[in-house]
């Protein structure tokens, strides 16, 4: 794949509105959960921590490492692309990652969904900060660490 453009201000936009949302991990995690499952109710099944609940659990802190994970590799992702114009993740932690969402029976479109759980989550969070330059930002970081992610789950099949 070529290098993969992205500039120092759109590195900003992920990184400061990652400060602003990791002030309250317990409130953005819980959104982005009950988001996911308004957006794909029957990803509910997929997480061990859901499966035998009605309600997206509070203070779990299986939700909570979920919901940070994919917002922190993220913003990792966005700092691998502003420095080298592509994703970086280490080959055991992308192995890692593919075959934990295969056996979790997590395909493509879920990927999908969730970027979309993150968008709403950054626009609840970030409240007149948010704008167009930040959702673009983020989703094209999130897009290219979900191709990494999606393309190692492939290799696994
Ligand atoms: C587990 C990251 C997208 C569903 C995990 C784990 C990580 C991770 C690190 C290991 C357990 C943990 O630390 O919590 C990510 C990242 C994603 C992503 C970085 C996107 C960029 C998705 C998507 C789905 C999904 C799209 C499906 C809707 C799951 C499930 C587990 C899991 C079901 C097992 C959790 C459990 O049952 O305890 N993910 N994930 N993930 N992920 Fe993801």
């Amino acid at each position: 794949m070529g290098e993969i453009v992205f500039t120092e201000k759109q590195e900003a936009l992920v990184k400061e509105s990652w400060e602003i949302l990791k002030q309250d991990i317990p409130k953005y995690s819980l959104h982005f959960f009950s988001q996911i499952l308004e957006i794909a109710p029957a990803a509910k099944d997929m997480f061990s921590f859901l499966r035998d609940t009605d309600e997206v659990p509070h203070n779990n802190p299986k939700l909570k490492a979920h919901a940070v994970k994919v917002f922190k590799m993220t913003c990792e992702t966005a700092i691998q692309l502003r420095e080298k114009g592509k994703v970086v993740v280490a080959d055991t932690t992308l192995q890692y990652l593919g075959s934990v969402h295969l056996k979790s029976g997590v395909l493509d479109p879920h990927f999908e969904v969730v970027k979309e759980a993150l968008v709403r989550t950054l626009k609840e969070g970030l409240g007149e900060k948010y704008n167009e330059e930040v959702e673009g930002a983020w989703s094209k970081a999130y897009d290219h660490l979900a191709l990494a992610i999606k393309a190692e789950m492939k290799q696994e099949d």
